[in-house]
């Protein structure tokens, strides 16, 4: 198998004396990814994460990794442009406007097909080849076009918009033919998958039923049959489960609370910085319920950990002063020497230091605007080994389909989120337990692993003829309103 993904799962890093490491990359992908990959004899090819790095092929951490070289123009058009500040906020209900630049575009075009390429160089006859995300959605068609023995799936991290916010983008029907190039195209939700079908229905002339487009041979060659559906991506639950359980996770997850004052409730976020996250929003709430008094420092402490993410982008440069600006002030009206409301932390952590701090927390903040999965609520349910904490989760995230036994949120609702952010905190044991009870068994039972194997199942199976449900038909028919219509609350959009 090859695994084609915009990143490898280490970056290159320059070192402030000038020595180079690799590190491991940020984002859901990678967490998702490195345990199948670990698994599997394959290959994956990715950037390094910096610009003009020439690298040979290479092994880590179990996996094969093949490093594809983007030059500063590329990283700046087609990374932070076109993947960043085009299809990102595109399929994140435009909440920060997307910028359509043709020279963006054709630089996607451009490192899509050098992507290809690779893949193509590199796969065997008849070979499996996964590719992932919005950074590559030319790639299944451009693959196809130079191999088209090959097995092609691709895998949507993110939301896919709803038609009416997709048609905004000027090469909208070269996204959808790009896409339509795989032989199984997975997303987080069936939402997102019947977006997709409805887009392909009203901006392409081919027959699409259910879950199935025919798509027409190339020079009077046989049709294909193109599946779109839903799998909702997990982690490597058990192995987050593990690094809980062992002790010197446990005593750092004590030196931990003892380190903030020993807080009677401990709340946490943990997100990239990205204004898709609801960072302001839950800051927001947690401000007012300490001025309201029904909050208060030292007995509640907020740790919000938010890594570093796309930093040339300016959006992302305007939310990280945004939220700097925020936690400051809310320090300063209600901090101590000694005790701070607000612990914020820029930066990027290992996973057994994650999971410390997820056995730390009382309460986990999920409070995304906008989010294709989350498998930061997905990792501490895992963490959870104790039964003790509660999962405050976005109903805008992909996890909030799947994991009853949180409290959903609107993040929107500023008084909703303070109430059930109140509610968290005060929440008896025995409900805590029972909720969390719950989660557990559907994360550790649903895990990556489970994850992958369907999907390669279902793309090795091969779907030409397949019967799909009358009730999946219904389902894709009815369920698919576009997101993001209703009114944003003021200042807090
Ligand atoms: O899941 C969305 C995603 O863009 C992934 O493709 C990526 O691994 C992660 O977020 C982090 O983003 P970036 O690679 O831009 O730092």
């Amino acid at each position: 198998m090859v695994v084609v993904a915009n990143r490898l799962p280490v970056d290159l890093t320059v070192e402030e004396d000038g020595s180079t490491s690799w590190r491991r990359s940020p984002g859901g992908l990678v967490s998702a990814l490195e345990p199948v990959m670990q698994a599997a004899d394959g290959a994956w090819i990715g950037w390094t994460g910096s610009p003009d790095v020439e690298a040979e092929p290479f092994d880590a951490d179990d996996m094969h990794l093949v490093p594809l070289t983007l030059s500063a123009d590329e990283v700046a058009d087609y990374y932070e442009g076109f993947s960043n500040d085009t299809l990102w906020p595109l399929s994140h209900d435009v909440i920060s406007p997307p910028e359509f630049h043709r020279h963006w575009w054709d630089a996607y075009r451009r490192v899509n097909r050098r992507f290809a390429e690779a893949a193509a160089g590199l796969a065997a006859p008849g070979a499996v080849v996964w590719v992932h995300d919005y950074q590559l959605q030319l790639v299944p068609a451009l693959l196809r076009e130079l191999r088209p023995d090959l097995r092609i799936g691709y895998f949507h991290h993110i939301p896919f918009p709803p038609l009416e916010i997709f048609a905004q983008l000027p090469w909208r029907r070269q996204v959808v033919e790009g896409l339509l190039g795989a032989d199984l195209v997975g997303f987080q939700r069936a939402g997102d998958a019947g977006n997709f079908i409805r887009v392909v229905r009203r901006l392409t002339d081919l027959a699409a039923r259910g879950q199935l487009v025919t798509v027409p041979g190339h020079d009077g060659g046989e049709d294909r049959v193109v599946r779109a559906a839903a799998f909702p991506i997990s982690i490597d639950s058990s192995r987050f489960d593990a690094m809980a359980r062992r002790p010197e996770v446990r005593a750092r997850a004590e030196e931990i609370r003892a380190d903030l004052g020993n807080p009677a409730v401990l709340l946490l976020g943990v997100d990239r910085l990205d204004y898709t996250k609801g960072i302001r929003h839950r800051i927001k709430a947690y401000g007012e319920l300490l001025a309201e008094g029904r909050l208060s420092v030292p007995d509640a402490a907020l740790v919000q950990v938010a890594s570093p993410s796309r930093e040339n982008v300016e959006a992302y440069q305007q939310l990280r002063d945004e939220v700097e600006g925020l936690v400051g002030r809310i320090n300063g009206e209600f901090g101590a020497i000694g005790s701070a409301a607000v612990y914020y932390l820029h930066h990027s952590y290992p996973p057994d230091e994650m999971a410390a701090l997820y056995l730390a927390a009382d309460v986990m903040l999920v409070t995304s605007l906008r989010d294709g999965m989350n498998l930061v609520a997905k990792e501490f349910v895992a963490a959870c080994v104790d039964d003790r904490g509660v999962l405050v989760l976005s109903e805008f995230t992909g996890a909030a389909d799947e994991l009853s036994g949180a409290l959903l949120v609107n993040p929107h609702d500023i008084d909703g989120l303070k109430d059930t952010i109140e509610r968290a905190a005060r929440m008896e044991r025995k409900e805590m337990r029972a909720r969390m009870r719950k989660l557990r068994r559907r994360v550790l039972a649903d895990d990556v692993t489970k994850w992958s194997d369907s999907f390669l199942a279902a793309l090795g199976a091969g779907v030409d003829g397949a019967e799909v449900p009358e009730q999946d038909v219904d389902h894709l028919r009815h369920a698919h309103q576009p997101h993001g219509e209703g009114p944003r609350g003021g200042d807090d959009a």
